[in-house]
Order: structure tokens, then C-alpha cells, then sequence
């Protein structure tokens, strides 16, 4: 075994703060990967590193890469060129270490449709090595986090494709790896269970400090889930970073929301009309949204508005739309 694996089975028995010091800045690094099937470059020349602890979102059309990419993290497929790390260790050579520090929820899961949902969780936790006294409390855990409990006797068989895929989470989450693939995790789950997944993936990055790698074409999820995001496009990667970051690349102006006391609407109305900055004003019953290109002149305007006795209440940057940011992305590229 390389000293590297080493150092890294003896920081998994460490407290989970020092464990993630220790994994500090980087918990996947990919330098300069291509993966080629046939004449398709399916990832060409891929460079991005993933921190500890983030919620990263990998965003690309239909056939973009990002399946092959986690792929090639979790060593199912091997690349051309390029070198991957995974939690400092190469996907490659250390199979059976990443596995256990890992979960993966793959794009078609395939659960055991013969056995019940427990008997699927169990062979996986014998495949885990989670030790023998905790299982079952692990696997009641997982299944109740599931909304898989009551139904856990059953044969997986008889399950709806929701309940497949929650099945599928659970299995994913039953080891609490220290970093979680998860490809297209909320496909096919109602809204209610859609819900339950995203506040355990919060949890388990913003309580735990736990790495997920989210692929997903739901923007909205995307947003609302992760700390940054790369978006990729025939393997390419076109741009990183956190959605307020990627909105200034492709320039998209930041809207504001501000709050005024009702009796003043008019009044202030005429101001912010008057103010040159401002531009597309929406006006509603409690509130003004409008564009300001520059945040600078941000105090400008409420010096304004405050010498002129108007009571504000609230004024807020409205976080751009990681939906307008992809669509300008692409469009921008022609
Ligand atoms: N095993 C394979 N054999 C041949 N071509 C493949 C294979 N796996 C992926 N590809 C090709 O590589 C490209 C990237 O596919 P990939 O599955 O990574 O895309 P994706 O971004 O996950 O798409 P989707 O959003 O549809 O899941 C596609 O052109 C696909 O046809
Ligand atoms: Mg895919």
C-alpha cells in the first residue's frame, strides 16, 4: 500500500474536524483530462479542483460530459491523458480505499429488484465494512431519511421508480462518505422527496462539511444547492465559479429589491425614476425592483431617498438567476 493510502486510513479513524484540515483545500483535482470514445471526446482537457466541503454542481447539456467525468473520479473509466485525485488519491490505483470514503448515486442506478430494500442496504454495508453492531441502526436511519421505512420489507420489485432512486440515496448515503457523487439525484422523485434530498445534501455540507459533486440539469437546484458550479460543454470546460461570480462574467446586471413605506410610494417612485442608474422599474404593492449596472452607486440612491424623508426599510442585491447565466453562457458562445 503507497504511504499516501496510509496517511489516509489513519486520518478516517481522526475527529471529522481534523479529518477535513487535514483534506484541506483540495478534495478532487482534475488536470488536464481528455477521455475519448471512438471519434466523440466525451472530456477534453478538463482542468478544475473541487474543495472540501463544497456542494459543486457540474451543469452541461444532454452529452456535455459530466456522467463521464464522475466516471472518471470514481475509476470506472480510465483516462487518456490528464491525472485525477480524489481525496489525494488516484482513482485508478485506489479502488477499494476510495469506495468506502466515497458514495456514488450513478446516473441509472441499478438496485436489487429480487431482494427487499433493507437486504439491498445490508449487502452494501457488508461491501462498506460498517461494522457488524451498527447496521441495523444505520440502515433504519437511511431508510427512515428515505421515507423508505414502512415499505422496507418489501420486494424492491414491486417499487415505483421514486422509490427506486430513493432507495438508490440511501444506499449512496449509508456509509456517510466523506464525499458524495451524485448524478442527477432528484430525477424522477416527487416534489416533497425532492425537497428531503436537497436538506440533506445542505446538511451534509454545511453541518458535516462533507464534498458533494452534484450533476444536474435543474438550474433551480443548482442555485439553491451548491457553493459553485462549472458548466461544461463538449467536454469543455466553459466556466467556474459561484453563480454571483459567473453572472459578472457573462455581465449580467444585479437587480434590487427595495422596501418603502406605503404612504411614500408615489413619492418615491418619482425618485427613483429621476435617478439616471436605475433602469427596467418594476413597481408592485410593497416593494421597487429595478437594475443599478454598478453597486457603487447603491449609496448614492439611498442617500437620496433619505434626504428626502422616505422611510426604507430594506434594500437587497436579488441573486441572479443561474438559468439567465447558462443561457447567456451558451449563447454567448454561439
Ligand atoms: N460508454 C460510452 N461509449 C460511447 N460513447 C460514450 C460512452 N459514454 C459516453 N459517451 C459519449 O460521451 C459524450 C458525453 O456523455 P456523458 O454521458 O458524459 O454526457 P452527460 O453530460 O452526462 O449527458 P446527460 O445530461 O445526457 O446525462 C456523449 O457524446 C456520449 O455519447
Ligand atoms: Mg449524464
Amino acid at each position: 500500500m503507497e504511504p499516501c493510502a496510509n496517511a489516509l486510513d489513519s486520518a478516517t479513524t481522526l475527529a471529522k474536524p481534523l479529518y477535513n484540515q487535514l483534506m484541506t483545500a483540495h478534495a478532487i483535482e482534475i488536470q488536464n483530462v481528455t477521455r475519448r470514445f471512438g471519434e466523440t471526446v466525451a472530456v477534453d482537457q478538463l482542468s478544475l479542483t473541487i474543495d472540501a466541503g463544497e456542494v459543486f454542481g457540474i451543469l452541461g447539456h444532454n452529452g456535455a460530459g459530466k456522467t463521464t467525468t464522475v466516471r472518471l473520479l470514481n475509476g470506472v473509466l480510465t483516462p487518456d491523458t490528464g491525472t485525477l485525485r480524489v481525496l489525494g488519491l488516484d482513482p485508478q490505483d485506489a479502488g477499494a480505499q476510495l469506495r468506502k470514503l466515497t458514495g456514488v448515486l450513478t446516473e441509472t442506478p441499478s438496485v436489487d429488484e429480487r431482494l427487499t430494500a433493507y437486504d439491498n442496504l445490508a449487502i452494501f454495508a457488508d461491501l462498506y465494512s460498517i461494522p457488524h453492531a451498527n447496521v441495523e441502526q444505520r440502515i433504519d436511519a437511511v431508510l427512515g431519511q428515505f421515507g423508505l421505512r414502512d415499505r422496507s420489507a418489501e420486494r424492491v420489485g414491486g417499487y415505483s421508480k421514486g422509490m427506486k432512486q430513493r432507495l438508490a440515496l440511501a444506499r449512496a448515503f449509508l456509509h456517510e462518505p466523506q464525499l458524495m457523487f451524485l448524478d442527477e439525484p432528484t430525477s424522477g422523485l416527487d416534489p416533497i422527496a425532492i425537497q428531503d434530498v436537497h436538506k440533506l445534501i445542505r446538511q451534509m455540507s454545511r453541518d458535516e462539511g462533507r464534498t458533494v459533486v452534484l450533476c444536474t440539469h435543474n438550474l433551480v437546484e443548482a442555485q439553491r444547492l451548491c457553493d459553485r458550479v462549472a458548466v461544461i460543454e463538449r467536454g469543455r470546460l466553459v466556466a467556474v465559479g459561484s453563480p454571483r461570480e459567473l453572472a459578472q462574467t457573462v455581465g449580467a446586471e444585479v437587480r434590487y429589491r427595495v422596501e418603502i413605506s406605503a404612504d411614500q410610494q408615489p413619492h418615491a417612485q418619482h425618485l427613483l425614476e429621476q435617478f439616471a442608474e436605475i433602469t427596467n422599474l418594476v413597481v408592485s404593492e410593497q416593494s421597487f425592483n429595478f437594475t443599478l449596472r454598478d453597486r457603487e452607486t447603491v449609496p448614492q440612491l439611498l442617500a437620496r431617498l433619505v434626504a428626502q424623508d422616505i422611510r426604507v426599510y430594506a434594500i437587497e442585491p436579488q441573486q441572479p438567476a443561474l438559468e439567465d447565466i447558462y443561457v447567456a453562457l451558451h449563447q454567448e458562445r454561439g
